[in-house]
């Protein structure tokens, strides 16, 4: 589904990612595990062309978007609506819970009925397992919410736009762990339907959850594999086996 070819990201004569290539399997999870620093969030951004939030970063090399090069979309919004992003701290929108999900097929243009865009908020909020919790209180403001309910509802936002892919950037860092363990749980019964990057910075999660387990290391994709096979002490490399024993990181 992503194929990332000679991908380099700089900030200005800093090398933030060098020379990455790899390759993301449609409805797999695909973890990304590595220290801070590492340029794990700077290739989410260099996926779905999030440029603008980050000044000054400029990308050479080929990210291909099933098939197609993510530069080559005219109208990056249409790239975007494809691809769901998570970040660490939710981002609440300063509006209700109900419009905070509606948001994205409002902006699409599609003319949904408000029974349709109902259905769509309802269905978004119970796939992000948050449903019950604030179908009572749909328009009072997200920014209310516990910050596991927030981010569960940025998880519904990122869904409201039907992405193909989802990617989550260390998703977990201000959650607390029940909430955390029950986001998991969304991962896995998503990953039926669509295709997920996960950055993460506890690495028994991508132990749990991913298929595939990347390590990037001070700006290099150190090695790319089957997570089992990594978290068995069979990688490649003595890097990757040092930061999984917790050695540096
Ligand atoms: N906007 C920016 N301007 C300059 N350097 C940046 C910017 N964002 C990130 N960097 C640098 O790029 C490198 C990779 O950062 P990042 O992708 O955020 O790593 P990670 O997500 O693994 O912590 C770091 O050295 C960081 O300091
Ligand atoms: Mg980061």
């Amino acid at each position: 589904m992503v194929t990332v070819d000679n991908l380099t990201i700089r900030y200005g004569a800093h090398t933030a990612l060098a020379n990455v290539n790899l390759q993301i399997r449609a409805k797999e999870i695909f973890a990304i595990i590595g220290p801070a620093n590492a340029g794990k969030s700077s290739f989410l951004c260099a996926i779905n062309r999030m440029d603008a939030l980050r000044p000054g970063m400029s990308v050479s090399g080929d990210i291909l978007f099933n098939g197609i090069n993510v530069r080559q979309w005219r109208n990056v919004y249409a790239l975007r609506r494809q691809i769901g992003v998570v970040f660490p701290l939710p981002v609440g929108l300063p509006m209700t819970i109900y419009d905070n999900v509606a948001l994205a097929p409002r902006l699409s243009g599609q003319s949904l009925t408000k029974a349709d865009l109902d259905a769509l908020v309802e269905r978004c909020l119970r796939r992000a397992a948050l449903w019950d919790e604030v179908k009572d209180r749909l328009h009072s403001l997200g920014s209310l919410l516990s910050g596991g309910q927030q981010q569960r509802l940025t998880i519904a936002r990122a869904l409201a736009q039907e992405p193909q892919l989802l990617m989550l950037d260390e998703f977990s860092i201000a959650v607390d762990p029940v909430t955390t363990m029950r986001i998991e749980e969304i991962l896995r019964t998503l990953q039926q339907e669509m295709t997920i990057i996960l950055v993460t910075n506890l690495v028994q999660q991508a132990a749990r959850l991913a298929q595939r387990t990347a390590f990037f290391l001070n700006g290099a994709c150190i090695e790319v594999g089957d997570t089992e096979t990594i978290f068995s002490g069979q990688s490649q490399d003595p890097r990757t086996r040092d930061y999984l024993e917790g050695k540096f990181g």
